[in-house]
């Protein structure tokens, strides 16, 4: 009975003891062995991104693209540089748009609502605020993308092509048409508005692109020469994508 009692004590000690006793080996070697060992020795960022190659998404490089919806340029850049890069290296790239451009607002104290003046007339102001609309209502990429090519690469009547191409592409054209004519699609424009508005350096033209926050002319060059190129040569995390390999 007793023996019994102090051999279990002893197992159990035994068991306790030998969880504590995990440290971290001398050898880095061993320090990405597993995750347990990982987090001991404390390299468990590096691990992932040298041993285990684990793309945890914050890798990704931030691209955002500033323009208006009629404008030649943006158009051309949107269906060719834009939509390769997107087709060719998703896993690597963080996309944002943001359609506004070289677009003016005043605020209506009467109505509450801004007033947007657009570099194309009154149908670029109804293209910029339906691509808000529906980057408000299908806000992944592989949702508004398909749409947003669709008009970028169709001319013609603003609303006419927009519900074709919202047709063709699964979006709900009713929704994002009330949304054109609410105080949200409003509100949404003019969050637009400021962030455009707040860029630093501010933009001088459009398409106007930032790559981590950063714009430079020689970046804005090399996005609408190769923008693959430009994304590549940003990328610092793990398992670079095939298509990358000839820019390292
Ligand atoms: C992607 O960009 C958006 C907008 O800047 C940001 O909120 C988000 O955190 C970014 N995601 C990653 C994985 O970098
Ligand atoms: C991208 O933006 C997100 C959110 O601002 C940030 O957490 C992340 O570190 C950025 N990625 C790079 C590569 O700078
Ligand atoms: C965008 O449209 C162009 C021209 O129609 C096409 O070549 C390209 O594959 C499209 N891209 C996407 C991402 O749908």
């Amino acid at each position: 009975m007793y023996t019994s009692i102090i051999f279990s004590t002893i197992f159990i000690f035994f068991c306790i003891n030998n969880v504590l006793t995990i440290h971290c080996p001398k050898s880095s070697a061993k320090w990405c062995q597993n995750k347990e060992i990982a987090q001991i020795c404390g390299v468990t960022e590096q691990c992932k991104k040298f041993v285990w190659k684990i793309h945890d998404g914050n890798d990704k490089v931030n691209f955002t693209l500033y323009y208006e919806t009629l404008c030649p340029d943006c158009r051309y850049f949107m269906t060719t540089q834009f939509s390769k890069t997107y087709q060719t290296i998703p896993n690597i790239i963080n996309i944002t748009i943001v359609p506004y451009g070289n677009a003016h607002e005043t605020y209506d104290p009467t109505t509450k609502l801004y007033q947007f003046v657009c570099q194309h007339g009154a149908d670029e102001c109804l293209g910029n605020l339906i691509h808000t609309c529906v980057l408000n209502f299908y806000p992944t990429i592989e949702q508004y993308m398909p749409f947003v090519n669709c008009t970028e690469s169709t001319s013609g009547d603003v609303k006419t092509v927009a519900t074709q191409c919202a047709e063709k592409t699964k979006i709900d054209f009713n929704k994002i048409d009330a949304c054109t004519k609410s105080t949200l699609g409003n509100q949404l424009q003019h969050m637009y508005a400021v962030q455009t508005e707040s860029l630093q350096p501010p933009h001088k033209y459009v398409p106007w692109i930032t790559v981590n926050g950063k714009h430079t002319e020689e970046m804005q060059q090399e996005a609408e020469r190769n923008l693959i190129k430009l994304i590549c040569k940003f990328y610092k995390g793990p398992n670079p994508p095939a298509e990358c390999k000839k820019y390292l």
